[in-house]
């Protein structure tokens, strides 16, 4: 069969990775791809927002399976679109991916079926929006209605820092039709966690939770960014917590979105706060996480291709159970220098071609090749993924394959998996 991802970052790498290693597949694209993964799939050139083209793409080359790696042709309705054609496609239609791509639309919904979350209120307005902030209590957290990159959410401790974000989201349009409407929400205190779920619209499947480090600098200080590392399993899940987000959080949201008259298919990704008093929901997001897929693909024994076609094809009730390597991996972002910011591109990466680590991993992100070398062309350049029987040894064996791979200006957190090693030692 032949299998097309869409995407080009370090988590459509990791699931070309992935898909390679199926007995099923026999050819991968992926439109548009970057240099690491034209190594293991054909690169097309149509970016992952051209749905027309990519739909008459797999219906002219017999694609038996799309994936889709990104957010914003999920909104679009990518896989309406391919339904309309009779094409297969692992993905939530234009109507469930609205968990996503409306933060007021998931939060009413979160509302209506009772799903735990933080109190908010939404503002359609700057001048309701600071009104409200006169008399609250900080921190809060702001959050653009729309689609902002994963950096739409700004926690803010004062009046001043909160009339800057409003200012900065519904004045200045920083993140642009996005921020037409925000939420205002309480802060949570607690452990963050990514729960991603395969669903078929009745029943949903978590895989193995995962945390992500979202800002940019060490301590989980400076500007929020796409993610900077992550490992997988998080130990702060414990069984009876994975029962309470299944039972509260999962299951209701599969349920609620068929009342709804929505059969949510694809993977649902919850971001959750463990809180004193359960987990509650951050955010959603329907798709696979960046840079969690990264760590948690890897530890996957099942065959992705059975698991897509069981959401697809509803019947993910019957089958088997997941089947995982025992350990931990731990994904090491390398990113360009100024990153979330303004970041320079086309800086040639060193130690890519003869990359050899055991049991150690690179996905490209934002590559791409000029005259014959691999340069850098986004802001997270690669992810170094470790595998080992425990957390220290794989984030180990990342960051020896971090300090392997060289370009000018690499940023990346030394510090991934802290927490967890700040509770081993005590
Ligand atoms: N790592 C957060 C996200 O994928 O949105």
């Amino acid at each position: 069969m032949k299998v097309l991802v869409i995407g080009s970052g370090g988590r459509e790498h990791t699931i070309a990775w992935k898909l390679k290693k199926s007995k099923k597949i026999d050819k991968i694209y992926c439109a548009p791809g970057n240099a690491g993964i034209s190594k293991i799939a054909k690169c097309v050139n149509i970016k992952a927002d051209n749905i027309k083209s990519l739909v008459d793409f797999a219906q002219r080359n017999k694609i038996g399976l799309t994936i889709v790696g990104p957010e914003a042709p999920l909104a679009s309705g990518i896989v309406d679109e391919f339904y309309k054609r009779k094409l297969k496609i692992f993905g939530p239609t234009k109507d469930a991916a609205q968990l996503e791509s409306s933060k007021v639309f998931s939060k009413e919904f979160m509302r209506k079926y009772h799903i735990p979350t933080a109190p908010f209120t939404t503002f359609k307005t700057y001048a309701e929006a600071v009104g409200f902030c006169k008399t609250a209590q900080f921190p809060l957290v702001i959050k653009a209605d729309g689609l902002a990159a994963g950096k739409g959410v700004i926690i803010v401790k004062s009046f001043d820092e909160a009339t800057k974000a409003l200012e900065d989201i519904m004045l200045n349009k920083i993140f642009g039709d996005a921020g037409d409407k925000v939420l205002i929400e309480s802060f949570m205190v607690g452990q963050e966690v990514s729960i991603m779920a395969i669903a078929d619209g009745k029943t949903i499947i978590p895989l193995l939770p995962s945390q992500d480090h979202k800002q940019a600098y060490e301590g989980d200080k400076g500007p929020n960014t796409g993610g900077m590392g992550a490992y997988c399993p998080t130990d702060f899940v414990t069984k009876e917590i994975m029962t309470a987000i299944h039972d509260h959080v999962l299951m209701p949201t599969i349920n609620g979105l068929t009342q709804e008259g929505i059969s949510y298919r694809g993977v649902l990704y919850a971001g959750l706060m463990l809180t004193e008093t359960g987990p509650k929901v951050l955010e959603y997001n329907c798709r696979f996480g960046d840079p969690e897929t990264q760590a948690v693909l890897p530890l996957l024994k099942t065959d992705l291709v059975d698991l897509m076609f069981a959401s697809i094809n509803q019947n993910l009730a019957s089958a088997p159970k997941l089947s995982w390597k025992q350990g931990s991996a731990a994904c090491i972002i390398m990113a360009s220098k100024g990153y979330p910011g303004k970041y320079a591109k086309g800086i040639q990466i060193n130690g890519l071609q003869d990359f050899k680590e055991d049991n150690c991993f690179v996905f490209h992100a934002g590559t791409s090749f000029k005259e014959n070398k691999i340069v850098t062309s986004g802001g997270r350049v690669v992810g170094i993924t470790g595998i080992d029987s425990n957390l220290k040894d794989a984030l180990n064996r990342a960051y020896r394959g971090v300090s392997k791979v060289r370009f000018n200006g690499a940023t990346f957190r030394k510090d991934i998996g802290f927490r967890v090693l700040q509770k081993q030692k005590g």
